[in-house]
């Protein structure tokens, strides 16, 4: 049986308040940290925990702490990556609208840790709902005095403030979220400089993910080496895996780093819908490369997703059975890049632009055959010549399904239309 850290009060009636909050194992871990442990004793066990980022590359969050300057005058930010835009991807809903207490304690925690006494969530427009749901939270917080000045008597202050994007994806790239914070265009910035050197206000800041930060009390209350037991070596605590496409019971499951992909979508979420055969399996959101369903004997963490030739990103597992249409599927993707490139690099810009002219002519039955390598060409013309990676995120999946679904790309040009439309359900 799984150990829930972000998940365990879930499914409690009324979890999002503080009194559910407080009444099963809430706050105890801010008041450990505060009273008993100094920020270096925190970083520590963080950094022992081997928690990665679980907002897409993976990156240690106790590395990235560190990466602060030692000497500076001034002030620190925290900003907690709230945007979830990736397609595919609904667990950072899950925690901030079923436990955001859990959110704001990890914050504090963070804050404490970093030095810092001003912390922002920046949550995407669309998510409306959470966003009340969150700001009752915060302003509960207030009252209980887990915020605001000298937070339970330690000396140490903070103040958390909400910002609701406008629902562009771009915004969670962590820079461009810091140019929108700032009231500017989301245009992500060159780096270096990091944000944890030159960040929000020209200010050393760290960005991390909602899930990222909700894992924090738990390593506090129960240690780093604890929690990097969960998972395999490098791979620290649990995952939320939000499941969707066809199986037969989508949603978001929790388990340690490393559970194996197969048990998730055959026990977890019950089976491929109509008992049909599996096609592929997207492992990480809609910007990573495509498992076809032979290559999905694996386990779910970072290392291994990456050995089967794909990535473990946000953790949002797409599944497509049988009579999904490939050439459509990568339509999709490519539409939904297109429209929230932002513009400011041209390979991007114009590449996604040209990515979906070709698909389209060949949805429109208009293809050629060089239409199937010159979409490979052009993806190869995008990634890693731009200066955020939502180019790769076009780019790598293309790639993949053009790749692994060629005879689809031909049957569709050859026939003017889907093989799938041909199969007999
Ligand atoms: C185009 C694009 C969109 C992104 N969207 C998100 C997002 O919605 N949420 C998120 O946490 N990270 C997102 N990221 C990753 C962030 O840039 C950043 O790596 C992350 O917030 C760092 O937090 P972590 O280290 O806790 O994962 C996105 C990256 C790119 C390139």
């Amino acid at each position: 049986m799984t150990e829930k850290i972000l998940s365990r009060r879930f499914d409690l009636k009324d979890s999002h308040t503080l009194k559910v909050y407080e009444e099963n194992g809430g706050y105890i871990a801010l008041r450990k940290a505060l009273k008993e442990m100094s920020p270096a004793q925190i970083l520590d066990e963080v950094k022992r925990s081997n928690l990665r980022g679980r907002g897409g590359a993976g990156f240690p969050a106790g590395m990235k702490w560190s990466f602060l300057p030692k000497d500076t005058d001034k002030p620190v930010y925290l900003c907690v990556n709230a945007d979830e835009s990736e397609p595919g991807t609904f667990k950072d809903r899950f925690i901030m609208e079923r436990d955001p207490h859990l959110l704001i304690e990890g914050i504090i925690i963070t804050c404490y840790t970093i030095r810092s006494s001003q912390a922002f969530i920046y949550i995407r427009g669309e998510y409306l709902s959470q966003a009340r749901l969150l700001e009752q939270a915060i302003q509960d917080a207030y009252a209980a005095k887990y915020l605001g000045k000298n937070i339970l008597g330690s000396g140490f202050d903070l103040d958390l403030i909400l910002y609701i994007g406008a629902g562009a994806y771009i915004c969670g790239e962590e820079t461009a979220m810091l140019e929108s914070l700032e009231g500017k265009k989301g245009y992500p910035r060159l780096k270096p400089p990091f944000p944890a050197v030159i960040g929000l206000y020209n200010c050393p800041t760290i960005i991390n993910n909602v899930e990222t930060i909700a894992n924090v009390p738990a390593i506090v209350e129960r240690g780093g080496d604890w929690y990097a037991g969960l998972g395999p070596p490098k791979n620290g605590g649990t995952r939320l895996f939000a499941v969707s496409g066809h199986v037969k019971r989508p949603g978001c499951y929790e388990h340690p780093l490393g559970y194996p992909l197969k048990k998730l979508l055959y026990e977890d979420a019950g089976g491929i819908l109509d008992d049909l055969p599996l096609k592929a399996v997207v492992p990480g959101g809609s910007s990573v490369p495509v498992l076809k369903a032979d290559e999905i004997d694996i386990n779910l963490d970072f290392d291994s997703v990456q050995a089967a030739g794909s990535m473990l990103g946000s953790a949002a597992i797409i599944v497509m059975h049988e009579r999904t249409c490939m050439v459509k599927a990568t339509e999709r993707i490519i539409n939904f890049y297109k429209e929230e490139s932002c513009g400011q690099c041209s390979p991007c810009r114009e590449g996604t632009g040209w990515l979906l002219k070709i698909i389209q002519r060949i949805l429109r039955g208009e293809g050629v055959m060089e239409d199937i390598d010159l979409l490979y060409d052009v993806s190869e013309g995008i990634l890693g010549n731009t200066i955020c990676p939502l180019g790769d995120a076009v780019a790598m999946p293309v790639m993949s399904y053009v790749t692994k679904f060629r005879d689809e790309f031909e049957y569709f040009i050859a026939h003017k239309k889907s093989k799938i439309e041909t199969m007999v359900s």
